[in-house]
């Protein structure tokens, strides 16, 4: 068993308490990669943002559960040495599916944990996630659960329908689970196609697809119920369209990718949204670099020399949604 004290992590409950009262939400970056956590951290202290980085179960079986919280660790020292001598990182694991794999995480030092029950019956959800709260809490662990289904279907996190969250069952649900966040559902969902060309309009002058709006009046309802409490966004990448031409330009196929437009999680991030969740757009900004970088340099095969852009295009992002999405910036 290790704490994620020793490791020099912090969970999210004094995070998420400053943000809802700032009116501002911590970006929760997922990474599988070394590159990946090194632009977080790299973005974090650079903006003087407390962040949050998630694992998946699908990056744990791609990168090793272990190597990811040694990285984890890691990026708490190279943090600090550049130049930030407290950083507030937490280490969060996304959508954990069993109580096994949550404890899992927790022995190994994992600072805040999201059991995602949605896709069960409301009672069985209620049951697991309190299960998990109460094993997490006994280590000073977040637990983060979700009400309500999101569409969308993308790799291990799958669901093909989406239910919006019933704001008549949050105080309920809150209060028997124990559960430190909700996840809610109001229109986001997991990848890059949130939704499909019909349910969006055309802007006439670029052709680009417009998405319809999220359910604003939903989220209201739910910070009524739960004054304070802080509220999690999945599925909130904004699938930058100069990243999505850059790729389809290089041979890419993302034909009418389309995401949640920055306005709306700008506007989200000034209520009781306090996490917003991003993974697609780390993955589009990523690809574009590479796919350029290869196009324009065929006799090119050192990975070094195409991961690199590709690092700092994904900074690049980060440090975008910090200053001028999340409003996250200048909180340590
Ligand atoms: O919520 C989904 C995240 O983007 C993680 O995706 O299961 O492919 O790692 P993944
Ligand atoms: P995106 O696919 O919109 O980046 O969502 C990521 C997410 O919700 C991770 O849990
Ligand atoms: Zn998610």
């Amino acid at each position: 068993m290790v704490s994620y004290k020793e490791l020099g992590l912090v969970n999210t409950k004094e995070m998420f308490a400053k943000a809802v009262k700032g009116g501002y939400a911590i970006p929760a970056f997922n990474f599988n990669t070394m590159e990946q956590m090194q632009a977080i951290v790299q973005a974090a202290v650079e903006t003087k943002s407390p962040v949050i980085m998630q694992v998946s179960k699908g990056a744990r079986n791609y990168a090793n559960a272990t190597i990811l919280r040694y990285m984890a660790q890691g990026a708490v020292e190279y943090a600090k040495e550049l130049g930030c001598p407290n950083p507030q990182i937490v280490l969060h694991l996304d959508h954990g599916d069993t109580f096994e794999l949550c404890k899992d995480c927790i022995d190994m030092g994992f600072s805040s944990v999201m059991i995602d029950g949605s896709s069960l019956p409301y009672e069985e959800n209620i049951a697991l996630a309190k299960e998990v709260v109460d094993y997490a809490h006994k280590y000073d662990v977040t637990v983060e659960a979700e009400l309500g289904v999101l569409a969308g279907v993308e790799d291990e996190v799958s669901s093909a329908v989406s239910h919006y969250t019933k704001p008549e069952e949050v105080i309920d649900f809150s209060q028997r689970t124990g559960c430190d966040s909700l996840a809610i559902s109001i229109g986001t969902s997991h990848g890059a196609y949130k939704f499909t060309p019909a349910q969006c309009t055309r802007d006439p002058k670029t052709g680009k697809l417009v998405p319809p709006p999220l359910a604003f009046d939903i989220l209201h309802e739910i910070e009524k119920k739960l004054p304070g409490f802080p509220i999690v966004l999945h599925g909130s990448s904004s699938v930058p369209q100069d990243e999505v031409d850059t790729i389809n330009k290089y041979g890419g196929k993302l034909p009418d990718a389309v995401g949640i437009p920055e306005e709306q999680l700008r506007e989200a991030s000034k209520s009781a949204v306090c996490k917003i969740n991003i993974d697609s757009d780390s993955r589009l900004a990523m690809t574009a670099a590479i796919r350029k970088y290869l196009a324009e340099n065929p006799g090119h095969f050192d990975p070094r020399q195409y991961l690199k852009p590709a690092r700092e295009n994904m900074k690049k992002m980060y440090i975008h949604k910090i200053v001028n999405v999340l409003g996250s910036n200048d909180k340590l």
